[in-house]
């Protein structure tokens, strides 16, 4: 299995409980695979010296969240040259007009217009499916948002195999019932994310238990002072019971029992993300005092993913009819 994490903000709430959680467990049932997919994050304005740095933290995030660089492949993306390889072939097998239907590129280019927009941020999902497809995984666990990404990568598999021979595995998104779309604390409507200008509806892994407290609690409630769980009539409190189920494990029709007012909910899920994120934040203290080891680890974990990945690559490329070296 293979997933990925974008150095674009420092890591979110929304990121663990979607994603990050669930790789430390799918680690030992499969060979698993962990970009930090920092060619991705050049779609988006990012100052240089702070993608250096996110891009530090982030491995060390996944570390402390428990990726065990001994037993899963830790990585940086553009430290394996056959990302961008690949992508290249499978630009050329997808259709302009598939990449602009892509709901990310229209959110994203809205703004400036799509004559503004960087065309990387057109071929992004291609450069994903590449990233994907390297590796011959079966599965991709990742939160609700990147569903359409990995349904076009499953359509270029199909494609590239049907028109050059069978190339590919063609992989499976698995997405999580509970935590797969965390939402913003301050617009419950919009998802949780690092790279988005929301700082007080965004709780960070590496925040301060007392800027978690204060954002939990402050966060915008519904009108109609009772709690349930109904993400389109209430989608603040359910957004709370969401959260408060990911981190303690409970059902959320069962915590929505339990609570008649909101203060009391707010207060409860502020003290479990304070509680869920503690031993995190101690190990990622104890990882970045020692910098030198998570240089290693990513040194390691390249030359493990480049091994694998010139496979794949030298297999797609002949099979499109590039002479071999
Ligand atoms: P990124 O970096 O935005 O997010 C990383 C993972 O976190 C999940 N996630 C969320 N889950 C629940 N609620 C949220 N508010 C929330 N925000 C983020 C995402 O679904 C994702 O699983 N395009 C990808 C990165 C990528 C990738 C890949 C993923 C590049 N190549 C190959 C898998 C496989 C992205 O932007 O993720």
């Amino acid at each position: 299995m293979l997933s990925g994490l974008k150095p674009t903000g420092h890591a979110t709430l929304g990121n663990l409980l979607g994603a990050l959680r669930f790789w430390a467990e799918d680690q030992h049932d499969a060979d698993a695979l962990f970009p930090i997919v920092d060619l991705h994050a050049l779609t988006v304005d990012v100052d240089p010296d702070a993608l250096r740095s996110l891009t530090l933290e982030l491995t060390m995030v996944l570390m402390a969240v428990g990726l065990d660089p001994d037993v899963c492949t830790l990585f940086v993306q553009s430290h394996v040259p056959q990302h961008p390889r690949l992508t290249w072939l499978l630009e050329c097998t997808a259709s302009f007009g598939e990449l602009r239907r892509m709901t990310q590129f229209k959110d994203k280019s809205a703004k400036g217009g799509e004559g503004e927009a960087r065309a990387g941020l057109l071929t992004y999902p291609v450069l994903m499916a590449a990233d994907i497809l390297l590796y011959d995984v079966d599965r991709v666990p990742v939160g609700d948002d990147q569903r359409q990404h990995l349904e076009l990568t499953r359509d270029l598999a199909m494609r590239f195999n049907h028109r050059y021979g069978d190339t590919f595995v063609v992989p499976e998104a698995s997405i999580p019932k509970v935590g797969a779309r965390i939402m913003d604390l301050q617009d419950p409507t919009g998802k949780m994310g690092k790279s988005h200008d929301s700082p007080q509806g965004t709780v960070y892994v590496l925040d301060d238990p007392k800027d978690i407290e204060r954002k939990i609690k402050r966060a915008v409630t519904d009108t109609g002072g009772d709690v349930r769980y109904d993400v389109q009539a209430k989608p603040g409190v359910s957004n709370l019971l969401t959260i408060l189920g990911a981190v303690t494990g409970t059902p959320v029709e069962d915590l929505a029992a339990s609570y008649t007012q909101y203060g009391p909910l707010k207060a409860d899920t502020a003290e479990a993300v304070v509680a869920y994120l503690r031993p995190v934040q101690d190990r990622y203290a104890a990882l970045a005092a020692d910098p030198a080891y998570v240089h290693t680890v990513l040194d390691k974990g390249a030359a493990k993913a480049e091994g694998m990945a010139a496979d794949t690559y030298a297999r797609a490329a002949a099979a499109m009819g590039l002479l071999p070296r």
